[in-house]
């Protein structure tokens, strides 16, 4: 194992997962896979084309399904930045944003530092920053299978291998921690955790992510925590969030207003740090540099953020009551479908049902025919790595109409297949 080369930092080994020197890339990211449409989109596009009306069941764009963040609130805001404008750039996001950040911890009983919290464009870039800030060609990361299908491309493009843990469907999709602990060697760099999970609702509960804690730190590997959804928890008591909950050596919770506040279009998401101080510190200077090389989160929604968390909280509170809503409707429709078995989603936008009857002999067969037959289209769980059975990823958050509507159709269509 090499040390940390620039001479900024001398660390021991422990923490050489976050102190490498700067890299030399001579080759394109590996080919991407599945280039060619696979036969769900080849007969999604040929319907499409003949003008056949197609529900698509997977969607979960809240502005897309009817929600949205008051305007009001966002158009004061721009007004003010362009009455006056300014680019003062900081590397890691400006201050006040992430103090409104670190306030949101301290409200929910977790404490972050605002120092240690750095701002990106979306979620998917803080995963790209991690990926490359941890780990090197050829070393690997540790992911959960099902997962959405993000990851791949991200790791393909930071060069670095996922490796998949299992989520146990039989335990309402519960992390396998035997797996976890298998899936690790001597080339992981850090272990992902989404929770609330996407496509299958799961929430890590505090035993789990105290579990997790251990292995990590027994490793000496940070952990990740996806918690887009956290804003969405359908279980008893509050959200469990591993810096609350549990003590990782080094974590990194993941976080921004795309789901929290219906706002993915302002492109604003956050990493927050914790864990011991030395390799935090490391940490945001490393993820600092990285953020200096892009600036890339919107400079004015930085400066409208501490206006929007305070202001959003009106909003956030409605939208909840009204998600919460969608999958209450959702579940009722779907628990009057027998040939559908499924664990009602403790967070988050979706759920994975398991077809248990019918004719079809495949997931590519059971979409296609639900294509053609009755202009349904739920995603099949191989588009998210689960190749056991036939598998339906539905959104839980669709309009209410579309809600009643598909889901109806669905039943329907499955219990006679
Ligand atoms: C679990 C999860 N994490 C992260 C993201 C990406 O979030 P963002 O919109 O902030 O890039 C998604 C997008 O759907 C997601 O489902």
């Amino acid at each position: 194992m090499e040390g940390w080369e620039s001479g900024r930092f001398q660390l021991p080994a422990k923490q050489l997962s976050l102190t490498r020197g700067p890299r030399v890339r001579i080759s394109p990211p590996p080919p991407r896979k599945n280039v060619e449409l696979n036969p769900i989109e080849r007969r999604y596009r040929a319907l499409v084309e003949t003008g056949r009306e197609v529900r698509k069941l997977y969607p979960a764009n809240p502005n897309d399904e009817g929600i949205s963040f008051p305007g009001e609130v966002l158009s004061r805001c721009y007004t003010d930045y362009f009455r006056a404008q300014e680019y003062r750039p900081d590397p890691k996001g400006l201050r006040p944003a992430r103090e409104a950040i670190a306030t949101y911890y301290t409200e929910q009983g977790a404490a972050v530092d605002p120092e240690r919290i750095l701002l990106t464009s979306g979620t998917s870039e803080s995963f790209f920053y991690l990926f490359s800030l941890l780990a090197e060609p050829s070393d690997n990361i540790l992911t959960p299978t099902p997962s959405y299908p993000l990851f791949d491309e991200i790791a393909r493009l930071a060069h670095v291998q996922l490796k998949p843990y299992r989520l146990d469907e039989a335990r309402a999709w519960a992390i396998d921690l035997d797996s976890v602990r298998e899936a690790i060697n001597e080339r992981t760099r850090a272990i992902v955790i989404v929770s609330p999970h996407n496509p299958t609702g799961m929430v890590a509960d505090v035993g789990t992510l105290r579990q997790i804690a251990a292995i990590a730190n027994e490793r000496g590997l940070p952990i990740i925590c996806d918690e887009v959804f956290s804003e969405f928890y359908y279980g008893p008591g509050s959200f469990p969030r591993a810096i609350a909950v549990a003590q990782p050596d080094l974590c990194f919770t993941l976080n921004g207003i795309s789901k929290m506040l219906a706002l993915p279009a302002m492109k604003c998401s956050w990493i927050a740090m914790t864990g011991e101080p030395k390799r935090v510190a490391v940490a945001v200077d490393r993820l600092a540099h990285i953020a200096d090389t892009f600036l890339s989160c919107h400079y004015p929604i930085q400066r409208a953020l501490p206006t929007i968390l305070t202001r959003g909280k009106s909003f956030l509170e409605s939208y909840r009551a009204e998600v919460a809503q969608r999958r209450a409707t959702a579940l009722e429709i779907l628990y009057t479908c027998p040939a559908l078995r499924f664990h009602p989603p403790m967070g988050g936008f979706y759920l994975m049902a398991e077809v248990t009857k019918g004719r079809w002999q495949d997931e590519n067969d059971c979409i296609c025919d639900l294509l053609t037959q009755h202009g349904l289209f739920p995603h099949p769980g191989y588009f998210y790595d689960h190749e056991q059975g036939i598998h339906l990823v539905l959104s839980t958050m669709l309009e209410p109409n579309r809600i009643q509507e598909g889901l109806t159709r669905l039943c329907a269509a499955v219990t006679s297949s």
